[in-house]
């Protein structure tokens, strides 16, 4: 089995552009708002930092009436916010006439439960296609064009490259924020705005419509030759990769300057992508100037530009879209794969902040949160299909997302100080070979154990053969360096053992090892561990079948 090293420290390469919300002069200064604390960006809601326990609801349940029986629920989860779509084609059903009756439910029936929304503008492209264009958008062709695969046929995908497309979205979207800063500038219900949903030319790598064949034998823009120059070694190396291998050309054509293939298709196409959601994202702004996003269907292994959607928000074209999206704050991974930490590791290479708008509804949704905050300084968290959630998965996420709620003043302190890691097994289900973690001048050596079930009491045996994925208990957590010699753990069915950093031959012991819960950031004691529960003083164990937390001091011996 590999042995993995988990470093704690997140080193940002440099400030990447459009990562960080500089107020304009004269704004309101109490909107919500993206703000740099050391290597980590927070979201700022009302004067202070707030992390998002979220969930996604279903695509078609965004409707307040509709919605309305699922709120038990959503409160059961111990969400703090709800990630809901906004609808253009309810939003304008006529050209020009707006009707902001869904929003303003989502909005009304959020502030009775006190949760947050971060809404998500489906419109011209949602995965893709454009379902959620308007009637009278879909039904002219001629002044809405269409993209086309290579043998000329239309698709249900507004082009890109259309004047009318983008300047249709740009004027709703606008109407919207416009609407957001009457009824809600003041209250702050919204929180972030996710622009379109999981962009991405499929089945092939771009659009073939006359238009864009055009600009596609036509020279790279230079703002985007310029970038290259500018970044050049804190560029995402695939990019880097395929730029140097045709001579770093200044000027040329696209296949010129990033060679012929699939690979060239997409970096066209996600650079026309971006620049079409800058012109939506920044007449939003003008109107109300909320922190933003867009979201990204990940790559399956092995998969193509055009098979997976092309040239959309992702990790490999990260420059590409802040090049030509100054607007848009970040770029945010929807995770439905297993390997999230690697994902979350590609997300956060180049200093953009981690935000998860999508992920897997499963059991292990609840370790996930923890480990993309404590390891990744994530800005939130967010299931998807929340109002669905039910059985382990909902019960998991819940102790996860309350645990995180007391916790939350701490770890917000703590975020972009080098002093936080997260906790989660890779590859393996359960995990025997140690992770070793560099935290606060020691080492830590983490392993993970994930078959036990709920009911299992200290002590038990465990019942034989393994637990089906769908309800077998997580494993993960966070750590913080709280003092010298002290660390914070929280999560299940993790054990650690210390030792000391240096290239030395000092033995580490536990001093004291309490269990107890934090609410709004205060510690309330529990009980003293020691003798079975620490195995005689040698680790730490946050045992399965619950989630805890656990203050530890150590010291050094020889
Ligand atoms: C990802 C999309 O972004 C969501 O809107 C939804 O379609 C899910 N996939 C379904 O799994």
């Amino acid at each position: 089995m590999l042995k993995r090293m988990v470093v704690a420290i997140v080193i940002a390469l440099g400030a990447p552009a459009g990562a960080v919300v500089a107020m304009p002069p004269g704004q309101d200064t109490a909107l919500p708002r993206l703000v740099k604390q050391g290597t980590a960006t927070q979201l700022v809601v009302d004067g202070a930092p707030f992390l998002i326990l979220g969930g996604e609801l279903g695509n078609s349940s965004g409707e307040a009436d509709y919605l309305r029986p699922f709120w038990p629920t959503l409160q059961a989860l111990k969400l703090n916010t709800l990630l809901a779509p906004v609808y253009w084609d309810l939003t304008e059903p006529e050209e020009g006439r707006f009707d902001f009756s869904q929003v303003d439910g989502l909005i009304r029936d959020a502030r009775a439960h006190q949760v947050r929304l971060v809404l998500l503008w489906f419109a011209s492209w949602k995965n893709s296609m454009s379902c959620y264009a308007p009637a009278w958008v879909k039904t002219d062709t001629r002044r809405f064009p269409r993209a086309r695969d290579s043998s000329g046929r239309s698709l249900e995908i507004l082009s890109p490259f259309a004047e009318q497309n983008r300047q249709a979205d740009a004027r709703a979207f606008a109407a919207l924020m416009r609407h957001l800063r009457d009824f809600d500038g003041d209250r702050h219900t919204v929180i972030m705005v996710q622009v379109e949903n999981e962009i991405g030319m499929i089945p092939e790598a771009r659009d073939r419509s006359p238009a864009a064949d055009e600009l596609f034998a036509k020279p790279v823009p230079s703002a985007l030759i310029q970038y290259l120059s500018r970044l050049d070694t804190q560029l995402a190396p695939e990019l880097r990769a395929l730029w140097a291998a045709q001579g770093r050309k200044s000027a040329g054509t696209w296949e010129q300057v990033f060679g012929p293939g699939p690979a060239t298709d997409e970096i066209f196409t996600a650079w026309h992508f971006a620049d079409y959601v800058q012109a939506v994202a920044s007449a939003g702004k003008a109107e109300h100037p909320l922190p933003m996003f867009v979201n990204a269907a990940l790559i399956r292994p092995g998969y193509l530009p055009g098979q997976y959607p092309s040239g959309g928000p992702l990790p490999h074209l990260i420059d590409v879209w802040r090049a030509a999206a100054p607007s848009i704050d970040f770029l945010a991974p929807d995770i439905y794969f297993p390997n999230l930490a690697e994902w979350c590791r590609r997300y956060t290479r180049s200093g953009n902040p981690l935000f998860v708008p999508e992920a897997l509804r499963s059991v292990d949704a609840s370790v996930n949160a923890l480990y993309a905050v404590g390891q990744h300084d994530a800005i939130g968290f967010s299931p998807f299909g929340i109002e669905s959630a039910s059985g382990p998965a909902a019960g998991r996420l819940a102790e996860s997302y309350t645990l995180l709620a007391g916790l939350a003043p701490i770890v917000l302190a703590h975020q972009g100080r080098g002093t936080m890691a997260g906790l989660l097994p890779e590859g393996a289900d359960e995990q025997r070979q140690p992770q070793h973690v560099l935290l606060g001048g020691y080492v830590l050596r983490v392993t993970y154990e994930r078959q036990a079930g709920p009911s299992l009491a200290e002590g038990a045996v465990a019942p034989s053969g393994a637990a089906s994925p769908a309800t077998r208990w997580p494993a993960g957590g966070l750590v913080i360096a709280t003092g010298r010699d002290e660390f914070l753990f929280a999560g299940t069915g993790v054990t650690v053992t210390f030792a000391s950093s240096a290239p030395d031959d000092t033995n580490v012991g536990i001093l004291s090892a309490e269990e107890g819960a934090y609410e709004n950031g205060q510690w309330s004691h529990l009980r003293w561990l020691s003798g079975d529960q620490t195995h005689q003083g040698r680790h730490l164990r946050l045992e399965p079948g619950r989630f805890s937390v656990q203050r530890i001091r150590l010291y050094r011996y020889r």
